[in-house]
């Protein structure tokens, strides 16, 4: 597999792949799309491989990234979780001069073409004064909320315990123009909590428990529940947090998901609980690998 956004891989595979072009030309529906990808997947299987690319995210992909993020943006507004519109042709010229200056390295990534838009959308609506990114990997979600941010004059802070990725990320951020603004902390998220001012106007959650903890609850994405605990008092009234991968079983699933999702979101239940007692709203959007937006 090649390094860089997943999604372009899965993209390639699907643009050969008929029930895809179909779904794509409006010609068929989501589940007819989907009884023919479980009946015959072809050549995506020799393409994709790997089981999770094929059932989980291809049967989640959209005809239209844009036009997806669009809805959900919508939602979120008509929820009273964000207000405004964000300029489209702003976002665009942003993700121009992105794709074109981003290092990914070696590292591949998962962040979805929707997650990424909306992301952007939700940076320039809020215009975070102080944001945290928990697991900020080499950076390449938390760079589109950087427009929101430097609209906003505000800073962020960007975490991960790997140096290599940590590394990567700031060379970017400053290639991009957000070295200023931006401190890249290495190290595990939990550490800092306790030094931090009680400014935070918004948090990025994508950290994955190593399985050096021996707590086995904090191993993989259980471990959203120990940063929120951390850090939620660090948050302002009227904080936004934005969660990659939260995954709650009715939304955005279809039977073929729904093999790996009730797995995933079973390690979610301690974190669905704290969000879900402590936010006063949320919504999980049905991004292909699930994004979570709660407003404190
Ligand atoms: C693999 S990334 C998430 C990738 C992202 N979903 C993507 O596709 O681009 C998860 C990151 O969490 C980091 N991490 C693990 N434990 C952490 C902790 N305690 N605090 C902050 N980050 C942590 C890992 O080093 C890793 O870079």
């Amino acid at each position: 597999m090649p390094s860089g956004p997943m999604s372009d891989t899965i993209l390639a595979a699907l643009a050969e792949y008929e029930p895809y072009r179909e779904l794509r030309a409006g010609k068929i529906a989501r589940e007819e799309f989907l009884n023919r990808l479980e009946a015959s997947p072809g050549g995506l299987e020799q393409r994709l491989g790997n089981a999770r690319h094929i059932w989980f995210l291809a049967s989640r992909y959209p005809a239209d990234f844009d036009r997806q993020s669009d809805e959900i943006f919508a939602q979120l507004r008509a929820d009273g979780i964000v207000a405004g519109q964000p300029s489209v042709a702003e976002f665009e010229a942003f993700r121009r001069r992105l794709l074109a200056i981003w290092d990914h390295g070696e590292n591949r990534t998962f962040i979805h073409p929707d997650e990424a838009r909306v992301l952007y959308f939700l940076s320039m609506a809020k215009k975070p004064k102080r944001m945290v990114a928990i697991g900020c990997y080499y950076g390449y979600w938390a760079i589109w909320a950087m427009p929101g941010v430097a609209a906003g004059d505000g800073r962020a802070t960007l975490i991960d315990p790997n140096p290599a990725v940590t590394a990567l990320a700031e060379k970017n951020f400053k290639a991009m123009g957000f070295g200023e603004r931006t401190e890249v902390v290495t190290a595990k998220a939990e550490t800092l909590f306790a030094g931090m001012d009680a400014d935070i106007d918004m948090v990025l959650l994508d950290a994955n428990g190593g399985r050096d903890n021996p707590d086995p609850n904090y191993h993989g994405k259980g471990i959203y529940a120990f940063m929120m605990e951390g850090i939620y008092d660090k948050m302002v009234d009227g904080a936004l947090l934005v969660v990659h991968n939260d995954y709650r079983p009715n939304i955005g699933s279809n039977r073929l998901a729904q093999k790996f999702l009730d797995n995933l979101a079973s390690k979610l239940d301690r974190f669905h609980a704290f969000v879900d007692s402590r936010f006063r709203k949320g919504r999980v959007t049905p991004t292909p690998d699930g994004l979570g937006v709660y407003l404190k």
